[in-house]
Order: C-alpha cells, then structure tokens, then sequence
C-alpha cells in the first residue's frame, strides 16, 4: 500500500510519498510560504531521520534493542565485546576462525605513539578524564595520516582497528595520570577487557588477573554500551565526518558529546544524586523536588524508550555478579527504592520516565573503585566500536551530504552601522 501526505495551501496542492515512515523534507520546499519555501522546524531532531542505517534496531515503545537484528540480552549472554564489535562493523558475528584472526589484529594494536602519553601527562592531575582521552583520540590522526584517506577501504579498516585498540590505553592512563600512577602498557597475554583491567589497576603485581565474575561483568557492560542508533555522541561523530573527517577527529567530537550530563555523563551525575539523597527516607523530598522542576532524576527518562530501557534491565543483573565480589554498594538500597517509588508515581508514569543504562551502572563502576569521573570514559571505550561503524557507514553512504541545517532567523535586518561616537 503506497502512502502519501496530502499538502495543501492556496497556492499548491501536493501528494508526497511516504516512504520508511518519513517523507523527504526536501519534497516540502515545492510548498511556497510568506518566509520562503517549507521547511521543517526540529530543534534536537526529535522527529527527524538523518540517514539510514543497518546497524542498531531500536523499538523505544516495546523496550526492544537489537545490533545488526540480534536482540541486546542474547549477546550479552553469549558474545564478547571485540565478537559484538566485529558484528556492528562487518553486519555478522565471525566465525571461532574469523574472531581469533580479529581478537589477534585488535589486539596488537593496543599500544599508542609515546608523544600520545606526553599529551596526557600535559594535564593537571584533576583534569576530567573525559577531556584528556578527547585529546588523546583527536591528536591520533597525526600519528596515523593513512586516516586522512577516507575513501581507501584498506585505511579505513586499519584506522578503525588502531583506535579500537587503542582506546583502552588511551582511558587507562588518563586514569593513571589522575592518580599519579606508572603507566601499564598492553599484555598480549591478556584479552580485551581483562588488558583494560590490568592497564588501570595492576600495581606491584606482575601480571593483574581480574575476578573471572567481575570480568565478565565488564565484557556485558561493554556490549551493552557498544552502539545506540543514532544518540547525540553518534550524532556528532557523523556530522563531523560529512565533513570528510577522519575517524579519530569525529570520534573525538564523539567523546565531547558524551561528555554532556544529559548524555554519557548521567552514569556520574547519578552516583551524586544518590549520595546527595543520601537516605532511602529522603527519597520522597527528592521526588518531590524532581516534580517541582527543582533537579532531574538522573538514570530516568530516554530521548527513544519510553519503557525500560533493557540495557537496565540486564545490568542490574550484573550488578548481583560484582557485588558477590566486591561486596554490595550501601547506595544500591537507595537505588532500588528511588526506582520503586518513581515508577508508582503519576509524573513519571505519565511522562513514560523509565531506568535507562546509566541508573545502575554507576554503581557496579563505584564497586569496581573507579572514581565518578572515570565512568563516562567507561561508555566511551565501548560506544567507541559503535561510532566507528556508523562512521564507516556514513562516510561510504552515497546519500549523505555535508550537514548542514537550517533556521529560524529571529534578529535584526539590514541596520546602517552608527559611528562610534554617535553610538
Ligand atoms: C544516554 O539517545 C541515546 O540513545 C542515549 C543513550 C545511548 O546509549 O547513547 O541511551 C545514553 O544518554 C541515556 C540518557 C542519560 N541521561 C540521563 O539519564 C539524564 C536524565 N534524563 C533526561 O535529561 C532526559 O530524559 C533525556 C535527556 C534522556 C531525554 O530527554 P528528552 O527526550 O528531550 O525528553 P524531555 O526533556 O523533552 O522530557 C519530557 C518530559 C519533560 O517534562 P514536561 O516538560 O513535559 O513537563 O519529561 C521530563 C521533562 O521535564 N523529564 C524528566 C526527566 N527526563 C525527562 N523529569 C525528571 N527527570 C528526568 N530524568
């Protein structure tokens, strides 16, 4: 059944196809109007599709998250973070061949140009992580200019493994440089979490070999976090790139917009809230607050689910796993009682005001020791898998242009500049 949208106004009457659910905004400007032709006002894209894409399926309303059509709980169950970014970058999981030969590639490029760790040792020592590990991903195009080829498939691929691979190094020492720690370099004996893992914590130790519990706690985080359709940080990772950037430019410009407490930032503006609640008696004042506008209830509420976000769901599965390790966080009670309470009250049921990622992963970070500041960097490491598939994506997309948006002009017109001293 073909669709169309009927527009009509005095002077035209016009029949646009619906295709996908959208139309072409680019159809409306036959529509002429007083300000020039139709155009479409979406201030944060809340209703606009900006490209097509194959990888990350998300149904906001069924609560409903899939990669490449595999549903979210699956590979959290059954996969490793390096198998899920093979399936978001090359559209299948790989075969025990395919992902060996991967793992083998990923994970020889993990070490980084030592000019990279004078850029992070140039930081104060209480910088935010978030902006050392900005600096780190944007200055790699000047050690690798092969990415500057973006229309070479074989640069593409070989840049998109380094910074893969490099990434974990590039988070650990920003976390190293904040505690004033050595810097452990990548062990090819250890996989792709657990490197990660010994790269931030080992200390005397020869060789750090994490809880097997807690290991794996860190791989499901990690897939859980890999992609998410089109979210801000991957927003931005796109535009960059229609300007024909290379990847470690626009996924530096990734990590600035994770940076953002509305976006990657929320996992630590929740570990505040609950310590700011401080009390599960103190819960309802907070509610209350929230409902006067007075403070977010940070962890709650999505631009896409309007039901709970399953990446919640399952790590708060996760969360049971760290603790057997590291013992419960005393913040988990206020946790569970916030949710309990938000989700039997009118504001938020109404709203549609669910958990999402960041309302429990905070926690299983503040067991595992990581300062608040490092776990956005604990999102970026990960989601950097999904911003380079959809990079890939955009740059090899015939349909994509440079973005560039319009708008309202709202200011003044043609003024006659006064001299000074008439001013
Ligand atoms: C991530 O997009 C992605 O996919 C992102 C992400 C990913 O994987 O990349 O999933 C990761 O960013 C998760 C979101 C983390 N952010 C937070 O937890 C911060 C708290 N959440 C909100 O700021 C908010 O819910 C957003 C930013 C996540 C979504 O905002 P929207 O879609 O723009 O919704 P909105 O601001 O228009 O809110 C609709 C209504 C408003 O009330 P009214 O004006 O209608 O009265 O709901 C209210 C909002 O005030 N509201 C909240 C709320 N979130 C929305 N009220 C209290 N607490 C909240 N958290």
């Amino acid at each position: 059944m073909s669709e169309a949208l009927k527009i009509s106004t005095e002077q035209v009457t016009l029949d646009l196809p619906i295709t996908d659910g959208t139309i072409k905004a680019t159809d409306l400007k036959a529509v002429p109007t007083s300000a020039g032709p139709l155009a479409t006002y979406d201030p944060g894209l809340m209703n606009t599709a900006s490209c097509r894409s194959s990888i990350t399926y998300i149904d906001g309303d069924a609560g409903i998250l899939e990669y490449r059509g595999y549903p979210i709980a699956e590979l959290a169950a059954n996969a490793t973070h390096l198998e899920v970014a093979y399936l978001l970058l090359f559209g299948e999981l790989p075969n025990a061949t395919q992902l060996a030969a991967w793992d083998k590639e990923v994970n020889t490029h993990r070490f980084v140009h030592e000019n990279v760790r004078g850029i992070i040792q140039s930081f104060r020592y209480d910088a935010h992580p978030m902006a050392k590990l900005m600096s780190g991903v944007a200055s790699m195009q000047t050690f690798y200019p092969s990415a500057r080829r973006i229309d070479d498939p074989d640069a593409r691929r070989m840049n998109i493994v380094r910074l893969i691979a490099k990434m974990p190094t590039l988070a650990a020492w920003s976390y190293r440089q904040s505690i004033g720690r050595h810097y452990v370099y990548p062990n090819d004996e250890l996989g792709y979490v657990d490197n990660f893992l010994a790269m931030l914590f080992q200390s005397q130790q020869r060789v750090y070999r994490p809880d097997p519990r807690v290991s794996r706690a860190m791989e499901v985080l990690f897939i859980l976090h890999a992609d998410h359709e089109q979210n801000c940080s991957t927003n931005a990772v796109r535009a960059v790139a229609s300007a024909g950037n290379d990847l470690y430019t626009s996924a530096g410009a990734g990590v600035g917009a994770l940076y953002g407490p509305a976006h990657g930032g929320a996992n630590e503006a929740v570990l505040a809230m609950l310590r700011e609640i401080g009390s599960v008696d103190n819960i309802g004042a907070f509610i209350e607050g929230v409902k006067n506008g007075k403070a977010r209830l940070m962890g709650f509420g999505h631009r896409v689910y309007k039901s709970y976000d399953p990446r919640a769901t399952i790590i708060k599965k996760s969360c049971d796993d760290v603790f057997a390790v590291t013992g419960v966080n005393p913040l988990l009670r206020i946790a569970i009682e916030l949710e309990k309470v938000a989700l039997g009250d009118e504001y938020f049921v109404k709203r549609r005001l669910y958990p999402n990622v960041d309302f429990y992963s905070g926690l299983i970070y503040e067991a595992l020791r990581f300062p608040p500041e490092m776990f956005t960097v604990l999102f970026a490491v990960p989601r950097t898998a999904g911003w380079s598939a959809q990079w890939l994506e955009g740059v090899t997309d015939p349909e994509q242009k440079i973005m560039r948006p319009k708008q309202i002009y709202t200011g003044h017109r043609a003024r006659s500049v006064v001299p000074i001293d008439a001013r």
